[in-house]
């Protein structure tokens, strides 16, 4: 009789399925490319993985993540075939296909090739890095920045480089995943306050008087578009003697003077109490993110930023493509065209009677509640030749599933009636 069994391969690095027969092992064939272990030392040597053993629990159906495969043109995205208009993207000024952008990022390439073959601290570090960190800086008013290789390796290892043992960090309840993350590696205490609940944040300072304390949150919360109260968020670190740390990736170029984001609206940027985290891969079009604050933080993160230190640069196209999309963006004046918008597709799912919560920036959630209702609604939407994912749990909280609707700059007053359109037969029907 044979039975199933999985043994670990040294050379792939992954359980090979195997049929156990009697007192002979054939192992499942491996590919042409992979170096054969003799399956006799592999299977006394190894330990074999029962098929009972289940190393990741279920996922229920309704809750399953898969792949959309799909190519963007501008607003429009392909899918089998089909091309829909994209209101699921989060390159909210369309600066991802702007000519300026894609012409920097090339002629980078032209001249320095693609990788940058080490990380910073080796010999990755281009002076496109420094160029970006410079504008960037500037613009947003702060001493310094730092470029990292994504947000969310500008969270981790913010935090893990700040939140030292005997750290309190004090987190909204919805912050974004990466912010989770980085204070789960921290060695730091965490305490969690309701979402946007300034009396519970205040309850929670006043329990913990610690003397190293961060608050942590998001700027405009990625799920839900609705924004943090920096103005009330500094005045308490003020009075508490705390640090803040805001993660506004949806911020930026969205809202704000010029799009500089929330710290920029509440005119508390450059404060010496505030760390901002900020993403080249949405508004900007391009892919890193960085790190703004005073010329300490910043030296101190350049010494003890492990997932910058470790990690290998960005490619030179990356930074070269977020400076020439720095530049649009305050030429071209995107972020005013966003708001118009943004506001044009409030008024429309307002006048239809959508039940839209309460959100000013291009992230306009429709809660639906169950699962299965988000994913009815995105599969409808996709047959009036929309695409709008349907964000389900963990992602958001349980019994909240939705569609995430997102407006861009490049959208046209057409492609929002007729989404609003749409969403009315979606919905009503
Ligand atoms: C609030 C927030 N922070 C950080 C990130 C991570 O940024 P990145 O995609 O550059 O890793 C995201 C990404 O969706 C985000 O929404």
């Amino acid at each position: 009789m044979q039975s199933a069994q999985q043994v670990w391969c040294v050379v792939t690095g992954t359980w090979q399925k195997t049929q156990v027969g009697g007192s002979s092992v054939s192992r499942k064939r491996l590919t042409p490319n992979d170096r054969k272990v003799d399956s006799d030392d592999m299977a006394s040597s190894m330990p074999v993985m029962p098929d009972s053993c289940n190393w990741f629990s279920p996922v229920a159906e309704s809750r399953q993540r898969a792949f959309t495969r799909s190519q963007r043109f501008g607003v429009w995205i392909e899918i089998d075939g089909a091309r829909l208009l994209n209101f699921s993207s989060n390159d909210y000024l369309g600066l991802s296909f702007h000519p300026a952008v894609q012409q920097a990022a090339i002629e980078t390439i032209r001249h320095d090739g693609f990788g940058s073959g080490a990380s910073r601290l080796v010999s990755g570090d281009d002076p496109l890095l420094h160029e970006l960190e410079d504008a960037l800086a500037r613009w947003k008013e702060y001493e310094a920045a730092l470029v990292v290789g994504s947000g969310m390796l500008a969270n981790i290892g913010l935090l893990n480089a700040l939140a030292q043992r005997g750290t309190h960090l004090f987190c909204d309840k919805l912050n974004h995943a990466s912010l989770v993350d980085g204070a789960r590696l921290a060695r730091s205490a965490t305490h969690r306050y309701a979402h946007l609940d300034l009396a519970g944040l205040e309850r929670s300072l006043e329990t913990h008087p610690a003397s190293r304390r961060i608050i942590v949150s998001d700027g405009v919360f990625s799920m839900d578009g609705d924004c943090a109260d920096i103005h009330a968020l500094m005045q308490l670190a003020e009075t508490c003697d705390a640090l803040v740390i805001l993660d506004d990736a949806h911020g930026l170029g969205t809202v704000g003077p010029g799009g500089r984001g929330l710290a920029a609206e509440a005119g508390v940027q450059g404060h010496a109490r505030l760390i901002e985290v900020g993403t080249c891969g949405k508004a900007l079009g391009a892919y890193g993110a960085f790190i703004l604050g005073s010329s300490e933080i910043i030296e101190g993160l350049r010494q003890r930023c492990r997932t910058m230190i470790y990690s290998t640069a960005l490619p030179p196209c990356a930074p070269s493509a977020a400076l020439a999309a720095l530049k649009v963006l305050q030429e071209e004046s995107l972020p005013q065209k966003l708001q118009e918008n943004v506001k044009l597709f409030l008024h429309l799912a307002q006048q239809a009677g959508l039940p839209f919560v309460a959100s000013r920036t291009p992230i306009q959630p429709l809660i639906l509640g169950s699962d299965e209702a988000a994913l009815q609604a995105s599969s409808r939407l996709r047959e009036h030749g929309f695409f709008v994912s349907a964000i389900r749990p963990p992602a958001v909280l349980e019994g909240t599933a939705r569609l995430r609707i997102t407006v861009s700059a490049a959208h046209k007053v057409e492609h929002i009636k007729n989404l609003v359109k749409a969403l009315v037969m979606v919905i009503n029907t």
